[in-house]
């Protein structure tokens, strides 16, 4: 390690959905063959790399702090849940994987401010993986490209890629290949989708949910699943250049969710409550359980996030709304403001 970047460096990534998720046939490996397209959304995870750990250790140290959502409020510090991750193996942690796989030793210092769900569906532990490959190789003045990074991302985990480019993308292989189909924005747009997102208060683990999926075909396909799954021009080309959240909604299909609700049932009251509040459709995001209805506008999403969030169904454990698509992973000058404050403040509980 010949650290040559700046003292300290602050790094964020994006969350996503899948927009259209195929599953095809599984690899020696056990992975499934994916056709998906991923949304890039505004709930990032944020990452601060310095090197101010020890010098003599191969594994660099870090410190997670978990926030919650509230709608239309800054996000508040969960003791609860950052007590959760204080007691994780360092060495299971994804950023700390990701710091090594650059180079990384004991000097590097992680801190980790994370609002995505642990397994949630939304490529919570990956974003913090491509926030983290981003701020050490700025860190250690690396200067690797965007394709050497996921090159590195992906045999971390296969929606590393993805939080990486970031937008609206388009992932083959195993969901890890990417293609840019529309840029991600700093700011809203006026075509930017708005999203109500439930989160569980448990979550669901994707093998689990991939294997559900394998047991439901054998049962009902008679035929081989395909090796190489496909998503049309046609798609492809309306979500280049989605128009109305109408087309979005008439465009999105998850693979996975039948397996994810043969699991957990309750997600579809979930969902369908979505619609009847007011949004046009409702998914499973990825593997679950999160829970993403697609609304028709900022106002709306609000609207409906709040009464959700004021309902406080049984299984939920916060109600946020997102947009997208944003950005990839980057650098930050600064940290949010409900990030930088004191821990200790505004806890939930
Ligand atoms: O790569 P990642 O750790 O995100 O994947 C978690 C698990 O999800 C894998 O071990 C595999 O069981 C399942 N998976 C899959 N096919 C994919 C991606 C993930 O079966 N394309």
């Amino acid at each position: 390690m010949n650290p040559s970047g700046p003292a300290r460096v602050i790094a964020s990534a994006p969350s996503k959905v899948n927009l259209i998720l195929r599953v095809g046939a599984t690899d020696e490996q056990g992975y499934h063959a994916l056709a998906t397209v991923f949304e890039a959304l505004s709930i990032r995870e944020f990452v601060v790399a310095d090197l101010s750990g020890e010098a003599g250790g191969e594994l660099p140290s870090v410190r997670t702090l978990v926030y919650e959502e509230q709608v239309g409020e800054e996000p508040r510090l969960s003791s609860r849940l950052t007590r959760v991750f204080s007691e994780l193996d360092p060495e299971s942690h994804l950023a700390v994987r990701a710091a090594r796989a650059m180079g990384g030793d004991s000097r590097v210092s992680l801190t980790v401010h994370k609002l995505v769900p642990i397994a949630g569906g939304m490529a919570g532990g990956s974003a913090d993986c491509a926030a983290t490959l981003v701020a050490v190789n700025e860190l250690l003045g690396l200067g690797f490209d965007l394709s050497r990074l996921q090159a590195i991302g992906r045999t971390l985990g296969a929606d590393v890629p993805a939080c990486l480019v970031g937008g609206i993308s388009l992932g083959t292989g195993r969901g890890d290949t990417m293609e840019v189909l529309h840029p991600g924005t700093v700011a809203p747009r006026p075509l930017s989708s708005w999203w109500v997102l439930v989160f569980s208060d448990r979550g669901l683990s994707t093998p689990r949910v991939f294997g559900a999926l394998d047991e439901l075909r054998e049962r009902t396909v008679p035929t081989a699943s395909s090796a190489a799954p496909t998503i049309t021009q046609g798609q492809l080309n309306a979500l280049r250049e989605p128009d109305s959240p109408l087309e979005l909604r008439d465009l999105l299909e998850n693979e996975l969710q039948d397996a994810a609700l043969s699991i957990r049932p309750e997600l579809r009251v979930i969902g369908e409550h979505l619609v009847a509040m007011g949004c046009l459709t409702w998914l499973v995001s990825g593997s679950g359980p999160t829970v993403a209805g697609l609304a028709p506008g900022k106002d709306a999403a609000l609207r409906t996030a709040r009464a959700v969030e004021s309902q406080k169904p049984e299984g939920v454990r916060a109600v946020a709304v997102a947009w997208g698509p944003v950005p990839g992973a980057m650098i930050e000058r600064t940290l949010p403001s409900w990030a930088d404050s004191m821990p200790g403040r505004n806890l939930t509980d």
